[in-house]
């Protein structure tokens, strides 16, 4: 039998919370340690795509992209995905035409990810800032998703909202989680303050967040890493990479949560 394709949905309803950056991470991380990558940038913004492709190939997305390829259910997926510049990670990309989705059938998506199984391991969807039938087609095709969280209280308030609109609208879906970005060692020891606050009102509130050892640091290192393409790497120094244990570990721990076997990942990626 054809392995199975986990699909990860990155979604939130605030923007600038780090969907992107952590699809990008997680998906280095699996690519590297040899795992069958493939992302979807459901965000008419393209960050995703603008990242992952150059000129020549972003001309080739005005024809295999999201939109094309949910607009008809008999699709096969596989067939809208290009290569990108990292190896292992292939993109289907955004598309100004993403909005013609508008009235497509929330769960296409699910139903179409099967033409995905034995050529991926991974799906990785990054969705645009808002909840609509984009944003619950990616819910209803995920086997997990992650709401990145900064501390602040729009992001609170943001996963509050969905915390009560995903149960309605997804029915039986249990995996969705909060990830702390931004999250400071440096604090973790006071009494009180600013960050313990919003951890306290997290898990008062009975919101699931992942566990602390995935909370992504603030770290100016992710602008060398995504505007610069270069490497991370964690206590091993690795020439020519960004060094930073705490970025490292937890894209790592992060990147391993959605595969039973322990993951080969090497020193930088
Ligand atoms: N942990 C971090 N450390 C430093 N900068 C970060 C971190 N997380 C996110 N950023 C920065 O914040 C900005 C927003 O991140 P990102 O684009 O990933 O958010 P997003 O949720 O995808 O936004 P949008 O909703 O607009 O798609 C980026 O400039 C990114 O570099
Ligand atoms: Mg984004």
């Amino acid at each position: 039998m054809e392995n199975k394709t986990t699909v990860l949905t990155l979604c939130s309803i605030k923007g600038g919370v780090g969907k992107t950056i952590t699809a990008i991470e997680i998906a280095k991380c699996l690519a590297a340690a040899g795992k069958k990558v493939l992302q979807a940038d459901c965000d008419l913004n393209n960050s995703l795509s603008g990242y992952h492709l150059d000129e020549p190939m972003m001309e080739k997305t005005k024809k295999l992209n999201f939109a094309a390829a949910l607009g008809d259910e008999d699709n096969n997926l596989c067939d809208f995905a290009v290569p990108t510049n990292t190896p292992g990670i292939d993109l289907i990309a955004s598309s100004p035409y993403l909005s013609d989705l508008r009235t497509v059938s929330e769960k296409r998506l699910k139903r179409m990810i099967p033409s995905l199984y034995g050529k991926y391991d991974i799906l990785i969807i990054d969705c645009h800032p808002t909840y609509d039938n984009i944003v619950l087609n990616a819910l209803h095709a995920a086997d997990y998703a992650i709401t990145p969280v900064l501390k602040d209280l729009f992001s609170y308030n943001a996963a509050v909202f969905l915390s009560q609109v995903i149960p309605r609208d997804v029915e039986g879906f249990e995996n969705w989680f909060i990830l702390l970005n931004g999250y400071e060692k440096r604090y973790e020891e006071s009494k009180s303050g600013r960050q313990n606050d919003f951890v306290d009102l997290y898990r008062n509130s009975g919101l699931p967040l992942t566990p602390a050892s995935t909370w992504l640091p603030w770290t100016s290192g992710i602008y060398q890493i995504i505007d610069y393409r270069k490497k991370l790497c964690g206590a091993k120094n690795v020439p020519g990479a960004v060094c930073n244990e705490a970025l490292y570990s937890a894209v790592t721990e992060l990147a391993g949560c959605f595969f039973d076997e322990a993951l080969d990942i090497p020193e930088a990626f």
